[in-house]
């Protein structure tokens, strides 16, 4: 079986088919596969009958297995959780603003891996922009704005208790696992432009989803500039639009991406296993 990587015709994504990730992998393989992945950003494997424990030994070839700190896992594996929303769910869909995952740890994932179970006949297509391009991109009055800027994260929007996935979240009949604290009130500086850890490559990290403003800048003006760059973050020139298919695994960059989860499946099912990859530096 020898391995084929196939280029999507978007701006990042690849679909590596010619491996079988139910059995162990050579170092060899994984070798190959990680410089795919930092090559491509996203990588597709269609048709893999994944149990939890290949999921989770899966994204251990890419990275250690990271913390989650406002999710609650499955009840079969501790370091695997659940995207769901099941089809007589009425809260809006979870994750719809592009971000990168958990940026406002000290040390934030390298990676996320999602797996797909259950997955709705339309909807529910996962984007992914490339944040190596969009900082290529930039003009050059917004690069000039931003290229030295300290970007402060914090989880506080989503995950503090008055938060969007809070106690006060209407739809406390989420199926997701989701944990509020007041510990998402802590923040995190970061650069914006952000070298990546192991490609060294300078990437625009994370967007409004966790950055709540940047060092020395008053409010009002960060929350413009910040609306701004999300507005050159998410331009379809930079986006992959991933459709799922069941038994379909995507592991995907957090350092170089942002991505968003979209809706249009109201009545269905949707249902995907994830693990997060930890990153070795910050
Ligand atoms: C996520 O941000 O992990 C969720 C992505 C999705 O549901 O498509």
């Amino acid at each position: 079986m020898s391995l084929q990587v196939t280029p999507t015709d978007a701006a990042c994504g690849a679909v590596v088919t010619g491996v079988d990730l139910t059995t162990n992998l050579d170092q060899s393989v994984i070798d190959e596969l990680r410089a795919h992945w930092l090559k491509h950003k996203v990588l597709v494997f269609p048709r893999q009958k994944l149990s939890n424990d290949d999921l989770v030994r899966v994204s251990r070839y890419f990275g250690e297995t990271g913390e989650d700190p406002f999710f609650g896992h499955i009840d079969e594996n501790e370091f695997v959780c659940a995207i769901q929303r099941n089809a007589d769910e009425t809260a809006p869909v979870f994750a719809e603003v592009y971000h990168s995952d958990w940026s406002f740890m000290k040390v934030p994932p390298a990676g996320t891996a999602l797996y797909g179970i259950k997955i709705p006949p339309v909807g529910g297509d996962t984007l992914f922009a490339n944040q190596v391009l969009a900082y290529e991109e930039m003009p050059d009055d917004l690069r000039a704005r931003t290229e030295n800027l300290i970007a402060i994260h914090s989880a506080e929007l989503g995950y503090a208790p008055d938060g969007v996935y809070g106690d006060n979240d209407e739809s406390k009949k989420r199926s997701m696992r989701i944990r509020p604290s007041e510990k998402a009130r802590e923040k995190q500086e970061h650069p914006l432009v952000k070298p990546h850890t192991e490609t060294g490559e300078k990437a625009l990290f994370s967007s409004f989803a966790y950055i709540q403003g940047f060092v020395g800048m008053k409010k009002e003006e960060s929350d413009a500039l910040l609306g701004e760059l999300y507005m050159h973050q998410s331009k379809d020139e930079f986006v992959y639009r991933h459709k799922w298919e069941k038994d379909m695994l995507v592991i995907w960059d957090n350092r170089s991406l942002l991505h968003s989860a979209t809706g249009g499946y109201d009545g269905h099912d949707r249902l995907l296993h994830r693990t997060t990859i930890a990153d070795s530096v910050a």
